[in-house]
């Protein structure tokens, strides 16, 4: 197979490496020239462009048979969300027009979901985020569904959650920092996943996945924010953060979400088993690299 992986960051490296080990040509794309060495370290071949830049795409090599789209904003605001994904999807949509992969993975997120109730959600739950970052990867996400069943194009969406994973996992390095906080009663439910079953899953869905469709990538447990600072504190015997109020006035600006996302979809419908099926497991490989000893 010939893949392309638009945004060749750090999911898209190891998507990359995982795809060359099996024998495919992968072409990984980044702004930067000075990926370059880290691609091609992975068995990527680097290319340069952006996609918010249509002209910088014709450059590329076509065709591909499967094409992911994981490029990231990097915590840009709502002007920059609309250039990397609404801007940049539809560019490498006008882009493959002429010459259609036979599958098209767009990453998106499960902050789609605004729901701020702790409420269950799946693939058929209203996604009416308040925040406008979160609502141009609603808009995206239309834009990619709409292409499909108009224009018969082959493409999926994939809802993923907060990806931890190897140098990566913003609340255990708040919480080993000694900067972690418990906000109210920490009822917040954190979905999480692990960049290994990210890289996974795109590669299950890619050969199983259904064009037209939509799949949670979450792992099986979603957890409070105090249930996962208890385990952590349990884990490493230190105490748990202190708690702080919630700021109530700030939390329609933040658009923070609190939802439990399901991933009975991807599980049932594609079957994908995951290699971390909690955070439990999941952080063990991590804080093993941070000195921690493995429990017996
Ligand atoms: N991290 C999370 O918790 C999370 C949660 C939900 C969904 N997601 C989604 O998962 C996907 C993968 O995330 P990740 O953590 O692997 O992101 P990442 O490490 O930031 O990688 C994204 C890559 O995209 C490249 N890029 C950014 N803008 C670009 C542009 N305009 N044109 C071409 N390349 C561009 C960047 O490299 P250059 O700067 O060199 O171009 C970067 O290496 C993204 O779609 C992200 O939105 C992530």
């Amino acid at each position: 197979m010939r893949v392309l992986i638009a945004g060749c960051g750090y999911v898209g490296r190891q998507l990359g490496a995982a795809l060359a080990a099996h024998g495919h040509h992968v072409v990984g794309l980044r702004r930067s020239p000075a990926a370059a060495e880290a691609l091609r370290a992975a068995g990527i071949e680097p290319a340069f462009g952006d996609v918010a830049d249509r002209p910088s795409l014709d450059a590329l090599p076509l065709p591909f048979d499967w094409v992911v789209n994981c490029v990231a904003s990097g915590g840009g605001g709502p002007e920059d969300y609309r250039r990397t994904y609404l801007k940049g999807t539809r560019h490498l949509l006008d882009w493959l027009g002429a010459s259609p992969p036979a599958k098209f993975i767009y990453t998106s997120s499960t902050g789609v979901y605004g729901q701020t109730d702790g409420a269950d959600v799946d693939e058929t739950s209203p996604t009416e985020p308040v925040s406008a970052t979160a609502q141009t990867l609603v808009t995206t996400e239309r834009v990619l569904l709409k292409t499909a069943r108009e224009r018969d194009f082959p493409a999926i969406v994939l809802r993923l959650a907060g990806i931890y994973g190897p140098g990566r996992g913003y609340w255990l390095r708040q919480f080993i920092a000694g900067e972690a906080r418990i906000e109210g009663e920490g009822r917040r439910i954190l979905n999480l996943v692990h960049r290994d079953d990210v890289v996974s899953a795109i590669l299950t869905v890619f050969e199983r996945g259904q064009a037209g469709e939509v799949y949670n990538v979450v792992d099986d447990a979603p957890v409070t924010q105090r249930g996962f600072f208890t385990w952590l504190a349990t884990r490493l015997n230190r105490p748990l953060p202190p708690v702080v109020p919630e700021d109530r006035a700030a939390k329609p600006k933040r658009g923070l979400t609190n939802k439990r996302v399901s991933n009975r979809k991807l599980k049932v419908e594609v079957g994908y088993q995951f290699r971390y099926p909690t955070f439990r497991e999941g952080f063990e490989p991590e804080l093993e690299a941070l000195g921690f000893a493995r429990q017996a």
